[in-house]
């Protein structure tokens, strides 16, 4: 691994106590990124950041809910006050609930789109007039979006969280017109099915609302008919493209969400 490949990168990542967000703060820090932490978790985070801080590697953390615009605004803070600046945001925190289209709810409906919308585009909001404040530098200012599959796909029991990634799709989009003029690049990766904390938990809710007869079915079954690659993946299958995204390599891109799902959804 190239320890020097993301060196300089001072980066805010949400979501980070588990899963994807985890893996790819160790990842980059792995490879010279300091990292701020951000979750609801804090239990998770700490122990995130200690872990790269025992190996070697530079990490804060810090309390944050992305629905909250004070926290979004005190998490950009933490970054610069403990690194010096802001120059990454890994915009990853998001959250699922599935229901078919007539049993969906005002609540279900706030809650999905709080975080994986408006969450994203709070946080984001207050990284980029920070980016902005900074002033342009010599290199470019990254924000990296998370999206999915149902960025460009549908399915008929997460109406609301397709809804939400469609609408990743468009901050991606509009924050990438709207910035960089700022040398601001915005860009994202779009996972398929992820073996997380959010699957399992997507698992059993699959089974609770009656889409699949038994727990472990879902994964087994969509990698078997709807994965050209026939596996469902890990969070070190989307690291590598994070990092990519995160590093010089990807400098002439903006606009772009990047598709990590096995070849379900191609265009
Ligand atoms: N797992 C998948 O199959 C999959 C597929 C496509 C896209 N994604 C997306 O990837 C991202 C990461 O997913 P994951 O599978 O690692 O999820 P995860 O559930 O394992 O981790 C999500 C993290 O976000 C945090 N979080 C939730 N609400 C928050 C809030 N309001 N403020 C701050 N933090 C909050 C949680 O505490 C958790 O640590 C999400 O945006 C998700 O939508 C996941």
């Amino acid at each position: 691994m190239d320890k020097q490949r993301l060196a300089g990168r001072k980066a805010l990542i949400t979501g980070a106590a588990q899963g994807m967000g985890a893996a790819i703060a160790k990842y980059w820090a792995a490879q010279g990124a300091e990292v701020c932490l951000g979750d609801l978790n804090i239990e998770g985070i700490k122990k995130v950041a200690d872990e790269i801080i025992a190996d070697g590697g530079k990490a804060t953390y810090v309390k944050l809910d992305v629905t909250n615009e004070e926290d979004a605004a005190a998490a950009v803070q933490h970054t610069v006050d403990t690194f010096g600046e802001i120059n990454l945001l890994l915009n990853n925190a998001g959250v699922n609930k599935p229901l078919f289209f007539p049993d969906i709810t005002k609540s279900n409906y706030d809650f999905i789109m709080g975080v994986n919308a408006w969450g994203k585009l709070n946080v984001m909001q207050k990284a980029a007039n920070q980016m902005i404040k900074q002033g342009k530098k010599d290199y470019v200012y990254k924000i990296i979006n998370v999206g999915s599959i149902l960025s460009r796909e549908a399915f008929v029991d997460v109406t609301v969280y397709t809804m939400s990634k469609h609408a990743v799709l468009g901050l991606i989009k509009a924050g990438a017109k709207s910035l960089m003029e700022h040398n601001i690049t915005v860009n994202g990766y779009a996972p398929g099915v992820v073996r997380t904390e959010m699957w399992e938990q997507l698992d059993r809710d699959l089974v609770e609302i009656g889409m699949f007869e038994k727990p472990g079915q879902s994964m087994d079954s969509i990698a078997e008919n709807m994965i050209l690659m026939k596996r469902y993946s890990y969070p070190e299958d989307v690291v590598g493209t994070a990092a990519f995204l995160a590093s010089a390599e990807s400098d002439y891109m903006t606009g772009q969400l990047l598709m990590i799902d096995g070849g379900m959804v191609i265009q």
